[in-house]
């Protein structure tokens, strides 16, 4: 069995990022390549993300963007195939790229929070995961959040419906619970092949995620809320150092997920096993 390293010098590591372009996905690749790590940044936009990769390319950074829309599946199958073809070795992979309070349904068919925090990264995941192992000691890192805690569990009719609820934020619940259970069921599989899987809530964090808040909500819960360098804190760590697999880290610690679904391994392995249905469908 190989050993799990810990990263904390990244020079001459390859870390793909999703949603790099702001937020908590920005302050991450910054931090991750203050430490020397090559980045291969999977953004929806190019044009937004050209800042960061002219910023970080001033700074002597390898970096390079990759387009990547996560609520399609074919943009997903595009990206992968664009970061395999480099033919270079892939150390970690951030699962951050997020959306919240929105509404509707992706062109694949799935509740917009559920086909982009989860469905899309359950098949970017699964479809770098020969090269990550193959890459080992390497880690994979998914940016959850504590509001798994809020989901009763999984109704798979309303996965495959458009958002139903007036402020998405249920839905997006759905979704954060599915990285947790995503994050469990990887790590139990991955046992012995050298790749860790880390589940992470980087905390309140002031960001665009939270601009569908109404007023004056959000301005109020800005005041208590985090800055993205400091939400970026978990992600990073759980990214280089943290030890163990499939485990959840809450912003300091890594403790058990909140909720009784978020700890139930029938459950993991059966959105495992629709995803792996509902993604080889859409191909
Ligand atoms: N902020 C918080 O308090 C908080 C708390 C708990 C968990 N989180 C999690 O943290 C992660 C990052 O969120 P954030 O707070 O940094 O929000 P953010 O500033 O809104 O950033 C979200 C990122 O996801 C990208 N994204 C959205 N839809 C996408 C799609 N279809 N395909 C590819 N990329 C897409 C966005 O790209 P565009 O710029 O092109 O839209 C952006 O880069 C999310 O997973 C979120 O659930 C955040």
């Amino acid at each position: 069995m190989r050993t799990v390293l810990r990263m904390r010098d990244l020079e001459g590591k390859i870390v793909a990022i999703t949603g790099a372009n702001i937020g908590i996905g920005r302050a991450v690749a910054e931090a991750l390549a203050a430490r020397g790590a090559s980045l291969r940044l999977l953004c929806r936009s190019l044009d937004k993300v050209a800042p960061l990769v002219e910023s970080l390319r001033e700074q002597a950074t390898d970096v390079i963007a990759i387009p990547c829309d996560l609520g399609r599946l074919d943009s997903v199958r595009e990206a992968a195939a664009e970061l395999l073809a480099r033919d270079e070795p892939l150390h970690v992979l951030v699962n951050n790229a997020g959306i919240g309070g929105q509404k509707g349904k992706t062109p694949d068919g799935f509740e917009l929070h559920f086909g982009v925090n989860h469905l899309g990264h359950f098949l970017l995941t699964n479809l770098l995961l020969d090269r990550l192992k193959a890459s080992a000691p390497a880690r994979i890192v998914h940016v959850a959040s504590g509001s798994h805690y809020k989901a009763p569990g999984i109704d798979w009719d309303a996965v495959q419906q458009p958002t139903k609820t007036v402020s998405g934020f249920p839905e997006y619940s759905v979704s954060k619970l599915a990285n947790v259970l995503f994050n469990a069921e990887l790590g139990r599989r991955l046992e012995g092949t050298g790749v860790t899987s880390y589940a992470v809530n980087p905390g309140r964090v002031a960001t665009n995620i939270w601009q569908r808040m109404p007023w004056p909500l959000r301005p109020l819960f800005k005041l208590t809320m985090w800055s993205s360098e400091q939400g970026a804190r978990s992600t990073t760590r759980a990214a280089t150092d943290l030890v163990g697999t499939g485990c959840y880290f809450d912003k300091h610690a890594v403790i058990q997920p909140a909720s009784t679904p978020a700890q139930d391994t029938q459950l993991a392995f059966e959105l495992w096993d629709r995803s792996e249905r509902w993604v080889s469908s859409a191909s």
